[in-house]
């Protein structure tokens, strides 16, 4: 197996009074596609905020590429090649898809391109005319993000995402809410993206990832239930008693 690419060690998070996450400790590995799966309220989306760094912390480590990244801001994170989108759509509505791209791509390169925005302007447009085409959006590049369909919209998230030339991506839920031809089409594009980065992704729908993904990370209460192939998870008794009933 590769090297850890991003390490959660010891990682709690509290509410309050509260603990969402309780001790925490897995790897995740370069190249591979890996989900955190729980049922509802297992402390996915927190543990999913403290890996992208949306939310700190109250305890314990993360390591990306061997680098303590625990208290670095969340600005830096794309800079460093951890990309994210979350279980809310976050599109830019009253923009087009091309534009929604553009200005992700644009976020990315400000800081080092600013002296040189003129001449980048041309590679921006071309940048998010091909993450368009990678995501399967070409044909609705000039569509107002609003009037795409909410599996769209959704991908139209992952190819801005995609403009920081993320080294891991994750995703929170990225077939929530769609029907079951988006959510073929959603699987696909991950199965894909998977092929040429590592991805992380977050689900509670367990027969979903039993196929895709190569490596189950399953919470449960904040805790980590159990980690292995699929088939391991498949047949682990404890995940079948808290989980597989109620799915
Ligand atoms: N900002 C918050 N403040 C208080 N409690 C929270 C907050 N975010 C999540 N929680 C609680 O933490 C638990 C885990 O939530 P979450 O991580 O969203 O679970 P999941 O994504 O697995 O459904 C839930 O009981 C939820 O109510
Ligand atoms: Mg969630």
């Amino acid at each position: 197996m590769n090297a850890p690419i991003l390490v959660a060690e010891h990682v709690t998070k509290r509410f309050g009074s509260f603990t969402a996450l309780n001790d925490v400790t897995c790897a995740f590995h370069k190249h591979q596609l890996t989900a955190i799966i729980g049922p509802n309220g297992a402390g996915k989306s927190t543990f999913f905020n403290v890996l992208t760094g949306a939310t700190p912390a109250s305890g314990g480590k993360i390591f990306f590429e061997g680098r303590d990244i625990t208290s670095i801001p969340q600005h830096e994170y794309a800079r460093i090649g951890i990309a994210k989108s979350f279980q809310i759509t976050n599109v830019f509505k009253q923009l087009s898809a091309h534009e929604n791209v553009r200005v992700a791509a644009q976020m990315r390169t400000a800081r080092f391109d600013f002296l040189r925005a003129r001449a980048s302007f041309k590679s921006l447009i071309e940048k998010a005319d091909h993450l368009l085409e990678r995501v399967g959006l070409a044909a609705h590049r000039n569509r107002i993000a609003s009037e795409l369909a909410h599996g769209q919209q959704r991908s139209l998230e992952i190819a801005m995402a995609l403009a920081s030339d993320p080294t891991v991506l994750l995703m929170d839920e990225p077939t929530a809410g769609m029907s079951p031809e988006e959510t073929t089409t959603m699987m696909n594009l991950i199965r894909k993206l998977a092929t040429e980065r590592t991805v992380i992704l977050v689900e509670h729908k367990m027969k979903l990832v039993m196929g895709l993904c190569e490596r189950l990370i399953v919470l449960h209460h904040g805790e980590l239930l159990a980690e292995g192939t699929p088939e391991q998870i498949r047949t682990n008794d404890e995940v079948r008693r808290v989980y597989l009933g109620k799915n």
